[in-house]
C-alpha cells in the first residue's frame, strides 16, 4: 500500500457527469444488505465529451451494473479500491447498480451502520460511496427516491429524507416506505433510519402560513427526554424567519436519536440524526451545560437547512463556508435567547483555549486549507470556530442590517447550487460597497494573529496615541504572512470618571464605543480632545480572533475589572489580571520559593462579591479562575505541575480569604424552585456552584457538609453532578467512594449519565487518575466502539486531566497511543480526534517531548488509516 496523497484545492474540476435523479432501494439486514441505486446521469455541460465517469465506492461488494438496461461486461468497466469508472459512455443514460454491504461489520459509523438495534447513516463528508456507487462530492446534487425495505417487527419505523409517499406490506413479514426527497441535494445529506424508535409529535406554522409536522425519535426508554429539543427547534424555526427571512421548505422535519456517532449531530435534509448525548435531556440526568448544548445544536442543525443544505458547498475545501456561517448563526440564536454575555465569554474562553491551541500546533491550517489528505480530519474548530468569529466580523464590517441584505442575496442568487466562500464574501462586498480583498485574507491565512498594543496620554495636548503592530507566526507550510484587516473595537475609559471618553479621530468623532481598523503591519491612531488620562479597553466583545497585548499594569486591570462599560472586557481584565497573578505563582512554584497572593486579586475579587451583578452567570463567569489549559497557552513552556500548583494555590487562597462571602454567596443562591433550564435559574446554580467549588478547594468540614447535602438533595443534575465532582476531586476517599457507588448503582442504565460519571472520575486531579482510567475502560459500560465513551473516558482524561496524562513516567501517554492504535482499526475518524493532545509535544519540557513522541513514533509504525497517518504525519514532520 503507498503512502496516501494530499487533494489540492487549486486542482478542482468539475465532475464529467451530473446526477439529476437518484433512485434507491435498500433491502435491509444487518449481515448484508443489499442497495439497488438507479442513477440519471448526463455529462456536466463544461466537460470535454469523452471524458471518463468516475463513481466513488469503497467497501461494496458489486453485484450488477447496467446502462440503460443493457447489463455491462467485465472489460467496460474498471473497478478499483475506491471506486468504478467507464469510459465512452453515452452523453446521458441511465445507470443501474447493485451492491452488497455489511453495516453489521461497519465500526467506523460511517455509511450505513448499526447502533443498537437500529439501522443508521452518517454520509458526511465521504460516507454514501461506502452505500453504493455514487459521485460522491457536494457539487453533483440531484432528487432523491428512496425505499427502505425492513422487518415488520424489528424494523417497524422506515425513515429517509423528504416525504413518505408510497408504503406497504411484502412476504415474509417485511413492508417498505417509499420516501421522495423534491430538493436537489448532495450525497452527503443523504439518510435512512430504520428500527423499533418511537415519536414525539408537534407542530409548527411556518411565517408563510404553512403547516409543518416536527417529529423526534427516540428509543421507547428516551420518550420523556425531547421536550428541551423539540422546544429549540420551534424557537430555532422562529428566530431563523425573524433573523435571516428563511423559512422551512417541507411539510416534515425529523430528528433521531442514536447512541453511537462520531460527531455532534447532522443536518441531512429533512431527517437530521442526532448524538443521543445532543438531543436527549432531563432535569435528572442532563447538566444546565447539555440543556444549553442541546439547544444550540438543534438550532444549528436547523439552520443548515438553508446555510448548507439549500446552498451546498462545491467542495470540501469551502467547508467552512457552510459551518462558519452556521455556528455564527447557532451563536447569535443562543445569545438571544439565552444571557448574552455569558453566551460570549464561554465562547470566547472557549476559543482562545482550543482553537488557539490548534492555531499553534502542528494541523494548523487556513479556514480554507489548501489542501488535505483526509476530509474527515478537517472538521474542526478553526473551520468551524474561526470561520465563525471571521463571519462575525463580516457582519460588524457591513452591519448587521447590510449583513441580513447580504445574506437575502446569497441564499436568493445561489439556491440549489454548490458554491464557493468566494461567492458569499462577495454578494457581502455587493451590498455594502465596501472593498473586501484584503479581508479576505482571513480565509487563506492560518495561524493567530498577534497585536502588540502600546498607549500614551498626552497631558499637554490631551490626546492619545494607540499604537497597534500586527504579526501572525508561521505555521506549517506559510513561513511569511500578510498583514491582516483586524477590526478592534475600544473605548477609552476615564481614570478621573470611571466613563468612556468620546473619541475623536482625524477630525471624525467617534462616539464613546467604536472600531477601528488595522490593515498595516504598524499603525499609529491619535485620538484628540481627550479631557483625562483613560486606560484603553482593546478588543472589545473580542472583534477579531487574535491575540492582544498591552502593557497594563494591575491597578489598570482592576480599574477595568470595575467600570469597563463592556462587559465583555470587565471579564477579560479579570482573567488578565489573574493571569498576571499566576505568572509569579508559576514562577515561585518552579524558582522553590514561597508563594504569596497578591492581596490585590483578593479584593477585587471581594469587590466583585460585594457588589453583585443583574446577571448571576456573568459574575459566576468573573469569580471563576481560567482553566489550567487556557493558563498553558499563556506560557513559553508549559510547565503543568507549576500550572496547577499556582491556580490550586490561588484558589484556596480565595477560599480562605473569602470565607464568609463565599459561604454566604452559596447559601444566598440555594433554591427549590422546581427545574427550569432557565437563563435566571442556570446563573443562579452557576453562582452557587462556583461559591461551593472554592470552598471545596480547602475541603474544610463546612464545604464537605453543603456538597454532601447538595448530593443527596438530589435536586438536578447541574447541582448533583457538580457535588460528586467536588467529593470524587477531593483528597478524601471516605468522602468520595461512596458517593461515586451509589451514583454509579443509581444510573448504570443510562448511558448518558454513566458518560458523566467515567468523566468526573478520570479527571480527578488525584494520583491514581490513570490507574482508575485503565480499570474503567474494563467496566461493562464502557466500549471502544462507542464515541460517546471513549470521548467522556479518554477524550476526559488526555484533555481534562493535564497533571495525570504528562505524568512524568510517560503512562498517560501510553495510555492514549494504546486507544489510538486500537481505534486506528475500529474508528479512524475517532482515532484521529483523540489523538489531538498527543500531537502538542512542542509545548512540553525535553522530558515529555520524548516520551510524547516515542508514543507518536510507535503509533506511526502501525498500519495506519488515512485519518491517523495524516496526523501523525503532521505531528512529527
Ligand atoms: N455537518 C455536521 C455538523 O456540523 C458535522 C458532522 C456530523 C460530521 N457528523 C459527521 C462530520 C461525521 C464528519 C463526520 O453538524
Ligand atoms: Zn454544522
Amino acid at each position: 500500500m503507498s503512502d496516501p496523497q494530499p487533494i489540492h484545492l487549486s486542482d478542482y474540476r468539475p465532475p464529467a457527469y451530473l446526477v439529476s435523479r437518484t433512485e434507491l432501494t435498500f433491502d435491509l439486514a444487518p449481515g448484508t444488505t443489499r442497495v439497488k441505486a438507479r442513477l440519471h446521469l448526463e455529462r456536466h455541460p463544461e466537460r470535454e465529451a469523452g471524458a471518463p465517469l468516475w463513481l466513488d465506492g469503497e467497501q461494496l461488494s458489486l453485484k450488477a451494473i447496467a446502462i440503460d438496461g443493457q447489463p455491462l461486461e467485465e472489460g467496460e468497466y474498471e473497478l478499483t479500491r475506491k471506486g468504478l469508472s467507464i469510459t465512452g459512455a453515452p452523453e446521458a443514460f441511465v445507470l443501474d447498480t447493485e451492491v452488497e454491504i455489511s453495516p453489521e461489520d461497519n465500526t467506523a459509523l460511517s455509511g450505513l451502520y448499526r447502533s443498537g438495534g437500529m439501522f443508521c447513516t452518517q454520509c458526511e463528508a465521504e460516507g454514501f460511496r461506502r452505500i453504493t456507487f455514487y459521485p460522491d462530492r457536494p457539487d453533483v446534487m440531484a432528487t432523491f427516491s428512496t425505499t427502505v425495505i425492513g422487518d415488520l417487527t424489528r424494523e417497524p419505523v422506515l425513515l429517509s429524507n423528504g416525504n413518505p409517499v408510497e408504503r406497504g406490506e411484502l412476504p415474509d413479514g417485511r413492508h417498505f416506505v417509499t420516501w421522495d426527497d423534491p430538493h436537489p441535494k448532495p450525497a452527503y445529506l443523504f439518510a435512512l433510519v430504520a428500527g423499533d424508535l418511537k415519536k414525539v409529535e408537534d407542530r409548527f406554522t411556518t411565517m408563510s402560513g404553512r403547516d409543518v409536522t416536527l417529529q423526534i425519535w427516540v428509543e421507547e426508554e428516551n420518550l420523556d427526554k425531547t421536550d428541551h429539543a423539540m422546544g429549540s427547534l420551534k424557537r430555532a424555526m422562529r428566530w431563523d424567519e425573524e433573523a435571516y427571512g428563511r423559512e422551512y421548505d417541507l411539510d416534515l422535519f425529523m430528528i433521531v436519536a442514536v447512541n453511537d456517532f462520531n460527531m455532534g449531530a447532522m443536518e441531512n435534509k429533512g431527517l437530521n440524526i442526532f448524538n443521543s448525548a445532543a438531543v436527549l435531556t432531563h432535569p435528572n440526568t442532563a447538566t444546565d451545560a447539555a440543556f444549553q448544548r442541546v439547544e444550540g445544536i438543534v438550532a444549528h442543525e436547523y439552520f443548515h437547512n438553508w446555510s448548507g443544505n439549500r446552498v451546498t458547498c462545491r467542495d470540501w475545501f469551502q467547508l467552512s463556508l457552510k459551518e462558519g456561517f452556521t455556528v455564527f448563526r447557532d451563536q447569535s440564536f443562543s445569545a438571544e435567547v439565552n444571557s448574552a454575555p455569558v453566551k460570549r465569554i464561554e465562547e470566547v474562553s472557549f476559543f482562545r483555549t482550543a482553537q488557539f491551541a490548534e492555531d499553534a500546533g502542528p494541523t494548523a491550517h487556513p479556514i480554507r486549507p489548501d489542501s488535505y489528505i483526509e476530509i474527515g480530519n478537517f472538521y474542526t474548530l478553526t473551520i468551524y470556530e474561526k470561520g465563525a468569529e471571521v463571519v462575525r466580523m463580516l457582519s460588524n464590517l457591513v452591519g448587521p442590517e447590510t449583513f441580513r441584505k447580504g445574506s437575502d442575496l446569497y441564499f436568493s442568487r445561489f439556491d440549489g447550487q454548490a458554491v464557493t466562500i468566494e461567492d458569499f464574501v462577495d454578494c457581502m462586498a455587493e451590498v455594502s460597497g465596501q472593498d473586501l480583498e484584503q479581508f479576505m485574507r482571513w480565509y487563506s491565512q492560518a495561524g493567530t494573529p498577534e497585536i502588540d498594543a502600546f498607549g500614551e496620554y498626552d497631558y499637554a495636548n490631551s490626546r492619545y496615541r494607540l499604537i497597534l503592530r500586527q504579526r501572525t507566526p508561521a505555521t506549517p507550510g506559510q513561513p511569511e504572512k500578510q498583514a491582516l484587516h483586524i477590526p478592534i473595537r475600544l473605548g477609552l475609559v476615564g481614570t478621573k470618571s470611571g466613563r468612556d471618553l468620546s473619541m475623536t479621530l482625524d477630525g471624525e468623532s467617534l462616539g464613546r464605543d467604536a472600531v477601528i481598523h488595522l490593515r498595516e503591519d504598524e499603525q499609529e491612531f491619535i485620538f484628540t480632545d481627550i479631557e483625562e488620562a483613560p486606560v484603553p479597553s482593546l478588543l472589545r466583545g473580542f472583534s477579531a480572533p487574535v491575540k492582544l497585548s498591552f502593557p497594563y499594569s494591575r491597578e489598570d486591570l482592576a480599574f477595568l475589572m470595575a467600570h469597563d462599560s463592556d462587559g465583555f472586557n470587565r471579564w477579560d481584565a479579570g482573567q488578565r489580571l489573574t493571569l498576571l497573578a499566576l505568572d509569579d505563582l508559576i514562577a515561585a512554584h518552579r524558582n522553590g520559593v514561597e508563594k504569596v497572593m497578591d492581596t490585590r486579586l483578593v479584593e477585587a475579587f471581594r469587590a466583585l462579591i460585594e457588589e453583585g451583578n443583574d446577571d448571576k452567570a456573568v459574575l459566576a463567569e468573573m469569580l471563576q479562575l481560567p482553566s489550567e489549559a487556557y493558563i498553558a497557552e499563556q506560557q513559553p513552556l508549559v510547565d503543568v505541575d507549576a500550572i496547577h500548583a499556582a491556580r490550586t494555590f490561588i484558589q484556596q487562597s480565595l477560599a480562605q480569604e473569602l470565607r464568609d462571602e463565599l459561604l454566604a454567596l452559596y447559601r444566598d443562591n440555594q433554591s427549590d424552585a422546581a427545574y427550569a433550564p432557565t437563563p435566571e435559574q442556570i446563573g443562579q446554580r452557576a453562582l452557587k456552584n462556583v461559591a461551593l467549588s472554592y470552598l471545596m478547594s480547602i475541603e474544610d468540614e463546612v464545604a464537605i457538609e453543603l456538597a454532601q447535602a447538595q448530593f443527596e438533595a438530589d435536586h438536578n443534575m447541574t447541582d448533583v453532578r457538580q457535588a460528586l465532582t467536588l467529593l470524587v476531586h477531593s483528597s478524601r476517599s471516605d468522602i468520595a467512594d461512596p458517593a461515586l457507588k451509589a451514583f454509579g448503582r443509581k444510573w448504570s442504565h443510562d448511558p448518558l449519565v454513566m458518560d458523566q460519571w467515567f468523566s468526573l472520575q478520570v479527571t480527578r486531579p488525584q494520583a491514581d487518575a490513570l490507574d482508575r482510567a485503565r480499570y474503567l475502560m474494563e467496566h461493562p459500560a464502557f466500549s471502544l466502539k462507542n464515541p460517546n465513551k471513549v470521548r467522556a473516558l479518554i477524550g476526559a482524561f488526555a484533555g481534562q486531566n493535564r497533571v495525570n496524562f504528562h505524568r512524568l513516567d510517560g503512562e498517560g501517554y501510553r495510555l492514549l497511543a494504546d486507544v489510538v492504535i486500537e481505534l486506528n482499526r475500529l474508528n479512524p475518524e475517532i482515532a484521529a480526534r483523540i489523538i489531538t493532545p498527543l500531537t502538542r509535544w512542542q509545548r512540553f519540557d525535553e522530558a515529555r517531548q520524548a516520551l510524547m513522541r516515542a508514543e507518536l513514533e510507535r503509533i506511526r509504525g502501525e498500519e495506519l488509516s488515512p485519518n491517523v497517518y495524516e496526523i501523525v504525519e503532521k505531528a512529527l514532520a
